[in-house]
């Protein structure tokens, strides 16, 4: 199987997370665009959706599937999303399609994050992944030197603007051993908006797209 069949194939099985009359937190990225593919099946027996980018929003649109605005809503049933990182407690590395901070909010807003991926996002440690940053465009310089401070290489993501009217810093070579604690830190900096670590909150299942099928992975503390 290809990568794009096993993102495909957690896209599909992710349905069955998805009950009667739910409201559905929609990711963004190539493997929750499939989830967006299953979900059009299914589209008259849920309640709605709240979507984590203009992109997906547009997609769900096309298929004629309910978006609501976030503030209409108290809570979702489950948010179905990738990742571009995932450790064995399913922390996760986000951000990858600059989409992270309405990420964060839906997950916030969100009873239970179902993470799928293919198995190649699947690490003993967080952090080969450059980890996406959100800042506030007068910030970009400040913040870059702080990252700097914390031990990674911020590269500033060159054209990208993201939903929100922000920038990205991706911050390579970094060996995230303690996910939580960073986490915190980098969102304490003046300026960011976002970072796209989810380790405070991570998800609460996954579905690993592999060549001998769609494995369920519950976190291991
Ligand atoms: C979007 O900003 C990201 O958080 C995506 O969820 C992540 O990059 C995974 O994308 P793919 O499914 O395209 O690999």
């Amino acid at each position: 199987m290809t990568q794009d069949e096993l993102k495909k194939a957690v896209g599909f099985a992710a349905l069955k997370f998805v009950k009667p009359d739910s409201l559905v937190g929609v990711g963004t990225g190539s493997t929750a665009s499939y989830f967006i593919d299953a979900l059009a099946t299914i589209k008259d027996q849920i309640k709605g959706t709240v979507s984590s980018s203009e992109a997906s929003t547009q997609k769900l649109k096309d298929y004629g599937i309910p978006v609501l605005d976030c503030n209409e809503v108290d809570s979702l049933d489950v948010y179905v999303d990738g990742a571009d990182e995932i450790n064995h407690q399913l922390q996760m590395i986000k951000g990858g399609g600059a989409a992270l901070t309405r990420e964060k909010i839906v997950s916030a807003l969100s009873k239970q994050f179902v993470c799928i991926v293919d198995e190649s996002k699947v690490v003993d440690v967080l952090g080969k992944f450059p980890l996406p940053v959100e800042v506030i465009p007068m910030a970009r310089s400040y913040v870059a030197r702080e990252l700097f401070k914390l031990g990674g290489k911020p590269i500033y993501r060159q054209g990208v603007i993201t939903d929100n009217g922000n920038v990205i810093l991706d911050v390579h070579d970094l060996i995230i051993a303690k996910p939580m604690e960073l986490e915190n830190r980098i969102n304490n900096i003046a300026g960011v908006v976002t970072v796209g670590l989810f380790a405070n909150k991570g998800a609460n299942v996954a579905l690993v797209g592999t060549r001998s099928g769609v494995k369920e992975i519950k976190p291991s503390y």
